[in-house]
Formats: structure tokens, C-alpha cells, sequence
């Protein structure tokens, strides 16, 4: 992945828009076009006590995710990147799509500390999210942090 290229097209996606869900409507499809071997992209978000889906790119997921719940719940509970080499390894997977293998859930955290939501990203292969991967895509995820409208 050129990682530099997604943060530079995401960055010119935000410029004169704020709107919450065009834009993760837009970044969600411009991660799928960007990072090769992907079967799910997307975001969910934070409504109460559970994680509710938003804007995606692959098929059809799991609507509801409960806090602390599967690889994203996890992720928020512990507002830090979870990388999932292999999905049947991770106790509570929740599986939305029986192909995928590997996973890396990105919490949305804003600077007080609350989680707006996670970047949920799936691959049909296994260990398919590297590091570099993560610190890409924790960029990326402050920057919708800032660069969207969250009320
Ligand atoms: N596998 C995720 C659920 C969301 S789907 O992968 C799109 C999880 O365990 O939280």
C-alpha cells in the first residue's frame, strides 16, 4: 500500500467537506480502492452501549456489535489498533463474512478520550495487516476524527 497516497487522497476527500457520513461513505471506498486483497472496508459507530454499522465497502455485515464484543468491540473497549492475523485464533470473532481470515479494527478516538467509532478493515487471507499497515491507518483514522462533524 502506498501509504503516503491514501493519507494525501483522504486529506483532498475532508478538504471542503464535513459532513460524517459522505465522508466515511468516501473513504470507505477509497480504502477499498487503495489496499489491495480486501473483502470488507468500513466503519461502525458508536450509538450507546454497542457499535452500529456505518458506510462500507464488500458485502453485507452484522448491523449490532456490542461493546467489547468480536475484534471491533475489543478494539474500542481498548481505544487501540487490534490486529487479528488469524480470525480463527481470536476468541469472540465475530465472523460477518465466513471468507474472511485476517482483520485490523482502528478505534475512532477524539481528544477527549471518547470513542466515536472503529475502522474495521477484512482480508481472505490470513495475516494479511502488517504494522505499517496500523500506523497508516492511525493516521488516517485522526484525521476523519478532526475532519469530520460528529454531532
Ligand atoms: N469481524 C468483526 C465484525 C465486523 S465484520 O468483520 C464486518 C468483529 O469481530 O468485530
Amino acid at each position: 500500500m502506498d501509504g503516503k497516497l491514501l493519507l494525501r487522497q483522504a486529506e483532498a476527500l475532508l478538504e471542503n467537506e464535513r459532513n460524517l457520513i459522505p465522508n466515511l461513505a468516501n473513504l470507505s471506498a477509497l480504502i477499498w480502492e487503495r489496499m489491495d486483497r480486501l473483502n470488507w472496508a468500513g466503519f461502525y459507530l458508536t450509538h450507546g452501549e454497542e457499535l452500529l454499522l456505518g458506510p462500507f465497502q464488500g458485502k453485507p455485515a452484522c448491523i449490532h456489535i456490542p461493546w467489547r464484543k468480536g475484534v471491533c468491540g475489543t478494539a474500542a473497549a481498548k481505544k487501540e489498533t487490534v490486529i487479528v492475523p488469524d480470525v480463527h485464533e481470536f476468541p469472540g470473532h465475530i465472523a460477518c463474512d465466513s471468507a474472511s481470515r485476517s482483520e485490523i479494527v482502528v478505534p475512532l478516538v477524539n481528544r477527549n478520550g471518547e470513542v466515536l467509532g472503529v475502522l474495521d478493515i477484512d482480508s481472505p487471507f490470513p495475516a494479511r495487516f502488517s504494522e505499517e499497515d496500523a500506523e497508516v491507518l492511525e493516521k488516517l483514522a485522526q484525521l476523519i476524527v478532526t475532519g469530520c462533524d460528529w454531532e
